[in-house]
This record gives structure tokens, C-alpha cells and sequence, in this order.
């Protein structure tokens, strides 16, 4: 697996956990009320397990297993995969901290901009892959398949 997609699952793991466990401190909350201010937690759980944990996932996934190019770079530019890591998590931390609370409406740029830096990165992946006979046609043309 190339080191952007374990960094990225990682990240993913770690917002999995700070989201489920928002989310079960908004459960007991519900069920045993312990302070009317937990509920302002509910945008957090929710951008933690949309954003933190599925679409950090889809990311590090779609790097990982979309077709790869015949020659290097394999994988496209990795440098844009990064940017749009960088991008995304920049935004869920501006999301997270009460001090940046004004910052909302960029932190949803920089959302924006991570899809289309993936995007960028992975479109030219985006096309049918060349396995087994059709392969070994291309690179020894001259063989009968
Ligand atoms: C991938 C997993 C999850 C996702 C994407 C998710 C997403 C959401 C979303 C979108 C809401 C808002 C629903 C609404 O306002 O109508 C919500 C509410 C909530 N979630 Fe989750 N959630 C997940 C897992 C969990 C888990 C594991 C727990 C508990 C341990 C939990 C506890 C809650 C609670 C207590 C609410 C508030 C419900 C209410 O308004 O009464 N969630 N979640």
C-alpha cells in the first residue's frame, strides 16, 4: 500500500474513534441528560464521520487501487494526493477548534479544493485497465495472441 494511503487511513481511523465517541457522549446525553451544552458537539460528531472518516477513506483507497499508469509515476502526481490530505485535514482541525469558529466558510473551501486536488490527481487513473492477454499483446506486438 504507497505511504499516502497509510497515512490517510490512519487519519481516517483516528477520526472514526473521535466521532463514535462524540456521538456516544450525545447517546448518554440523550438518555441521561448531563449538560444541555453537549448538543453544540453534534456538527463535530457529524463532520468527524463524514468528512474525517468516510470521505479521509474513500481518499486514501481511491489512491491506492484506481488503475495505475503502465510507466513512473504510477500513481499519477503524489504530490497533489498530499495537497488534498493537507487540505482536508486543515479544514476538519479549523472545524474542530471553538478559536477558529469564524474560519467556517474557508474550512469549506479547503474541502472543495481537496476534491478537486484528488480529482486532478486520479482522472487520468479514471480508464480501463490492460490485464493479462491484452498486456502481453501490447508489449510483445508482434506474438500471436
Ligand atoms: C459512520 C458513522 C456515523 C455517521 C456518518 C453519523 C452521522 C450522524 C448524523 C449525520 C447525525 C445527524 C442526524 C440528524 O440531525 O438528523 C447524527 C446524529 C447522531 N449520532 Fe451519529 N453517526 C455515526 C455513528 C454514530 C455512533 C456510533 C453513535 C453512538 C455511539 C452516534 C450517535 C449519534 C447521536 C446521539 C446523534 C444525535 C441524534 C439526535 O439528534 O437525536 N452516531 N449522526
Amino acid at each position: 500500500m504507497p505511504r499516502f494511503s497509510v497515512v490517510a487511513i490512519r487519519l481516517a481511523l483516528l477520526y472514526f474513534l473521535l466521532g463514535i465517541s462524540v456521538g456516544a457522549l450525545l447517546l448518554v446525553n440523550k438518555a441521561v441528560p448531563l449538560h444541555p451544552a453537549l448538543w453544540a458537539l453534534l456538527p463535530l460528531h457529524i463532520e468527524f464521520l463524514l468528512i474525517g472518516w468516510i470521505v479521509q477513506l474513500v481518499f486514501a483507497v481511491a489512491y491506492w487501487i484506481f488503475p495505475r499508469y503502465l510507466n513512473q509515476p504510477k500513481r499519477g502526481r503524489p504530490a497533489l494526493a498530499w495537497a488534498a490530505l493537507i487540505c482536508l485535514n486543515a479544514s476538519l482541525l479549523m472545524l474542530a477548534i471553538p478559536a477558529l469558529a469564524g474560519w467556517g466558510l474557508l474550512a469549506r473551501g479547503l474541502q472543495a479544493a481537496a476534491a478537486l486536488l484528488l480529482a486532478a490527481c486520479l482522472w487520468g487513473r479514471a480508464r480501463p485497465t490492460l490485464t493479462g492477454v491484452a498486456r502481453a499483446a501490447q508489449q510483445n506486438p508482434t506474438q500471436e495472441e
